[in-house]
C-alpha cells in the first residue's frame, strides 16, 4: 500500500487543458474520490496516474518517490477501467491470471494468485466460466480480481459502476468500499456521480475544468461548499441560489425549508415564494417554485416531508412564507467563492 501524490500535474492536448494544475495527496489507505462533470479531466489525471499517458509537466509521487519516468507496469498501481475489458474468448481464470502471464509468472504460482484474488472477491465458483455467462455484478468483480491479482500498492477506479443499472449499482457500491475498507487499499476512485462519490468517499475532491475546486469529506463538501460549483454541483436537488441586493448570492438547501410554525422564531429568515408545482415521492414532497427575489424572479426548490404539507395545501399560483435557520444559510461573493462574512 502507499500514497499517492500529484505536485501540479498539467495536460494538454493540442490546445486543451485537459489537466490544469491538479495537486492532490492521496494517504495510505484512504479513498477517494475524483468528482466533477464529464469532460472535466477525471479520466486524464487516472491515466497520468498509472502511466498511461505522460503529463505535460509536474510530478506524481507514489509511497513518497518520484515516478514520472517509471513504466506503468513497474508502478505497481492497478486501473480498472470503465467498460472493464474483460476478454470474452478466455475464462474467468484466465482473464484474471492475464496480468501474470505477461509478468512470466511461473504457471504454479500463477494458479496460487488466481486462486486468491478469487477468494477475495467471491467468485471461486466462477473460474471456468466465460464472460457472456456472468451478470453484471459478476463481470465487475471478475475485473476487480485481475486488477487486483498482481497486489497492486494503490487502485484506480474509473466509473466502474456505469455499466450497472440502478439497483446493482447500490449493491456494488457498498461491495467495492467493504473490499476497500478490509483490505486497506489505496484507491482512487473516479465518477460524475455525486451520490456515489458522497456514498463512498472517505475524502472528494470536486474537480472542474482540469482543476479541483475543493478537497474535503463529504460532510464539509456539502456542508461547506467552497465555491458556487460545488454548492451546485453537489446535493439534488441543488442548493437554492438566489442573488442579494450587494451582488453576492445566498444559497440554502432544498431541505433547509422549517416548519411553517417556525416562522418567525429567533435566528431565522423568512422569505417567500410562489409554487408553480409539486412532485409527491413518497418520502418527501419536492415544490418547485419561484422566489420574490431582490430584484427579479428566482427558481427555488424546497424538499418536504410528506407531513408538512398535507395533500393540496401547495396549489400552483400561491404564494406561501417560508423561513431557514441563518446557521443553514451559506454566502457567496459574486465572484463565486465563499463570502469569508458572516
Ligand atoms: N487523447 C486525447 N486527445 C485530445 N483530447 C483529449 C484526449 N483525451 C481527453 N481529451 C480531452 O480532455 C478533456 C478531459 O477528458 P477526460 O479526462 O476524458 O474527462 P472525464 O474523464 O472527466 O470525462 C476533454 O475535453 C477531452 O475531450
Ligand atoms: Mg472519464
Amino acid at each position: 500500500m502507499a500514497a499517492v501524490l500529484t505536485r501540479d500535474i498539467v495536460k494538454t492536448f493540442d490546445e486543451i487543458n485537459a489537466v490544469n494544475g491538479i495537486s492532490l495527496r492521496v494517504p495510505d489507505g484512504e479513498f477517494m474520490v475524483l468528482l466533477g462533470p464529464s469532460g472535466c479531466g477525471k479520466t486524464t489525471l487516472l491515466r497520468i496516474i498509472c502511466g498511461l499517458e505522460q503529463q505535460t509537466s509536474g510530478d506524481l509521487l507514489i509511497g513518497g518517490n518520484i515516478v514520472n519516468d517509471i513504466p506503468p507496469r513497474a508502478r505497481g498501481i492497478a486501473m480498472m477501467f470503465q467498460s472493464y475489458g474483460l476478454y470474452p474468448h478466455y475464462t474467468v481464470r484466465n482473464n484474471i491470471a492475464f496480468p501474470l502471464r505477461t509478468q512470466r509468472m511461473p504457471s504454479q504460482d500463477i494458479q496460487k494468485k488466481v486462486g486468491w484474488a478469487a477468494q477475495l472477491l467471491g467468485i471461486g465458483h466462477l473460474l471456468d466460466r466465460r464472460p457472456r455467462q456472468l451478470s453484471g455484478g459478476e463481470r465487475q468483480r471478475v475485473a476487480l480480481a485481475r486488477a487486483l491479482v498482481r497486489e497492486p500498492t494503490a487502485l484506480l477506479l474509473d466509473e466502474p459502476l456505469s455499466n450497472l443499472d440502478a439497483k446493482l449499482r447500490t449493491s456494488a457500491r457498498q461491495e467495492i468500499k467493504n473490499f476497500q475498507q478490509r483490505v486497506g487499499l489505496t484507491t482512487i476512485y473516479v465518477t460524475h456521480d455525486q451520490v456515489e462519490a458522497m456514498g463512498m468517499g472517505d475524502r472528494i475532491a470536486v474537480i472542474d475544468h482540469g482543476r479541483v475546486r475543493q478537497v474535503g469529506t463529504p460532510i464539509e463538501i456539502y456542508q461547506d461548499p467552497a465555491d458556487l460549483f460545488v454548492a451546485t454541483f453537489v446535493g439534488a436537488p441543488p442548493m437554492n441560489i438566489v442573488t442579494c441586493n450587494g451582488g453576492g448570492y445566498l444559497g440554502f438547501r432544498p431541505e433547509n425549508f422549517l416548519p411553517r410554525d417556525m416562522i418567525g422564531d429567533d435566528g431565522v429568515t423568512e422569505f417567500s415564494f410562489r409554487v408553480d408545482r409539486s412532485e409527491y415521492l413518497g418520502s418527501e414532497r419536492i415544490v418547485y417554485g419561484v422566489m420574490d427575489g431582490f430584484d427579479s424572479k428566482q427558481p427555488i426548490t424546497a424538499k418536504l416531508p410528506p407531513a408538512h404539507v398535507a395533500e393540496g395545501s401547495v396549489r400552483p399560483g400561491e404564494w406561501h412564507r417560508f423561513a431557514v435557520k441563518n446557521s443553514e444559510l451559506r454566502r457567496f461573493e459574486a465572484s463565486g467563492n465563499r463570502s469569508t462574512r458572516h
